[in-house]
This record gives structure tokens, sequence and C-alpha cells, in this order.
């Protein structure tokens, strides 16, 4: 049997938080498991195997009555911890009639899964990605369905090399590819930074600044093991102080990303794009969502092309160059959960 590729005692985006409501349930992939959400009365949220004890027929075809699900093929209901509350034609409930239930929580507009021993779920643990909903910031995001493994997204995020040759018409040019970088990491993240000094802005950029003359550009990437990787970019007038901490002239976006494994070879990539300036421009933030989305569809052109070629090529290794150090690192710390898991 292949080796894991992803831990299940971790929190992983399973929806945004309005994707799952009181009246309908959701059905979602996550680590190989089939599961149901929906919410309560009091809005607290649920999830539970999707397959019903009695047949395996999925939950997620019923409906919500008080709070619990109702199976569509038979009627039983199970409540939001899994356990069975109703027996149709019998008066008792057959013992040990229960599905899984799994820890689930709201955090930073997403909905968190915990897909291992529940015993183990800490909200603490949770990573940080507060400013999807912290009122000094604004902006709003997508979810992408892609056919790959979830690490390549790590690989491609953790090396924004790439941005010079995927996205030379928006956010890339050759500043970025010639400017080297500088990976830290303590054990429990990673960080990769790159800070391009005096240097020509790339069209989305310069949108962004709407000023003329050249610029000092960072880039600031943090990763959270198993997927979660905050983006700190911006660019700034040159010489204003922006790369030793003076950011007031320029402009500055985090790109909140986490990527939630469905199987070893399909993902969920939930995104968020946020800035702290022109916090009241909606037209601005559906601007910037929608850039935003058709520059990381040219990440999945190639990265989906990517597995397929991994796929049919399995005995062949990634190899590691100088710009995969971040990668490395996040790589050896999700190598590291799943062999403690072992
Ligand atoms: S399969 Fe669900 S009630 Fe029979
Ligand atoms: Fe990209």
């Amino acid at each position: 049997m292949a080796a894991p590729t992803f831990p299940l005692n971790a929190w992983y985006v399973v929806a945004w938080s309005h994707e799952v409501g009181k009246r309908s349930i959701l059905a979602r992939t996550i680590c190989n498991k089939r599961v149901a959400l929906w919410r309560r009365a009091d809005n607290s949220l649920a999830a539970v195997e999707d397959a019903c004890w009695h047949r395996l027929a999925p939950l997620s075809l019923g409906w919500i009555e008080n709070d619990d699900v109702v199976c569509k093929y038979h009627g039983l209901r199970f409540n939001g911890q899994g356990a069975c509350t109703l027996m149709p034609s019998q008066d008792s409930i057959s013992p040990g009639a229960c599905v899984k239930a799994f820890p689930v929580l709201d955090r930073h507009r997403f909905v968190w899964i915990w897909p291992g021993d529940p015993a183990k779920a800490d909200a603490s643990l949770v990573p940080d990605m507060h400013w999807n909903d912290d009122p000094a910031w604004t902006g709003d995001g997508k979810t992408m369905f892609a056919k790959c493994d979830y690490r390549l997204f790590v690989d491609n995020l953790m090396d924004l090399t790439h941005e010079t040759f995927v996205h030379s018409t928006s956010i890339g040019n050759t500043a970025v590819a010639e400017t080297p970088m500088e990976t830290t990491h303590d054990g429990k993240s990673v960080t990769v930074q790159r800070f391009m000094q005096d240097i020509d802005a790339p069209p989305f950029w310069r949108a962004q600044l709407g000023k003329p003359g050249n610029v000092d550009r960072w880039q600031i990437i943090r990763f959270e093991p198993p997927c979660t990787i905050v983006l700190d970019v911006g660019v700034a007038p040159t010489g204003t102080g922006a790369l030793q901490g003076d950011r007031s002239q320029g402009v500055n976006l985090r790109v909140l990303n986490t990527i939630s494994p469905e199987t070893e070879t399909t993902c969920m990539y939930f995104w968020s794009l946020v800035r702290n300036y022109k916090l009241h421009d909606v037209t601005l933030t559906t601007l910037q969502r929608e850039t935003n989305a058709s520059i990381f569809v040219e990440d999945q052109i190639v990265i989906e092309a990517q597995q397929q070629r991994i796929s049919e090529m399995p005995d062949m290794p990634l190899r590691t160059l100088n710009i995969d150090a971040g990668s490395f690192r996040a790589r050896k710390i999700i190598e590291r959960m799943i062999a403690e898991e072992a």
C-alpha cells in the first residue's frame, strides 16, 4: 500500500462557514472520508460520516428535522453526535446504532473539521487566518476543486519564483526569479522571505499602488502544517522604507490559502485575498477576487498537468533545488505528523 500523504490528526477547512446551513446537508470528502455537514437551530455545527448505519445510504441525501439528520432511504435519524435517535417501525433503538461524528467548528469564516482521533482535537491548534474576519482587513475568496495531491499546491505557494513564468501578465516579472529568498523554520512553521528592491512593478501591483516609478516589493510566506499558507505581500515606492518596516506609502495584501486533501489526488483549495486599504470599496473587493481567481487558474492548469505526469511516472523522484527550500521544510513537517500517527 502506498504511504499516506496526509495526517488525520489536524484541522482542515471543509467549507466556507456560509456554505453550511440549517435547511440543507452539505456533502464533502476530506482525507478519504465522506462527511455530511449541517447546522442546528442554535447555529452550532454537526458533521457525521456520510453513510447510514443501516445500509450505508448517504445521509446527505436526506433532510434535517429537529437538529437531527433523517436518512432518505428508511428514515433512521441521527443527531450531531452520531447517535441514532429514531428507528421507524420498532419501539426501541438497536444498541450501538450510530455513525461516526467529527469535531467541527467555525473560525475565520471557514468550517474546520478534525478527521482523526476526536480526543486529540484541540481548538487552539486551528491555523491562524484571522485576517479573514478582522475588521481592519477586508476581502473575499473562493474554493478551487483541483485534481491533484494537495502538497503540490503547498510546493507552489512556498516558492513564488513561479510567478515569473506562470503569472507573467499579472503579478510576475523577472525581478522575482532573480531575487534569492531566505527560509527559516522552527519545527511548527516555515517562513520564506523575498525582498525585491528598486524594481519595476508587475501590472497587478502597479494598478494596486496607483503611483508611477520603481517599487520595493516584499513576499513573506508562512506555512502552518499541514496545509495553511499565509502570504504577506505588497509594494511601496522605492526608498520609502517598506523593506525596513514602514509600509505606510505602499499597499499590503494577505493571501490566505488552505488546501485540504479530499483524496491522494484531489483537493479543495480555499483561498481569500484581503487588504487593509480602501476597506469600503466593494467593487475593488470583487475585482481583486476575480483577478486572483484567474491568476490561480494559471497555477491549476500547470499543477493538474504535473499531477498527471506524477501519476503516470510513479517511480520518478521530484527533485529539490534552492528554490524548493521552503516546500522541502513544509513537507518534512507533514511527513513527521504522518509518521507520528503510524
Ligand atoms: S439506509 Fe438509512 S435508513 Fe436504511
Ligand atoms: Fe501561482
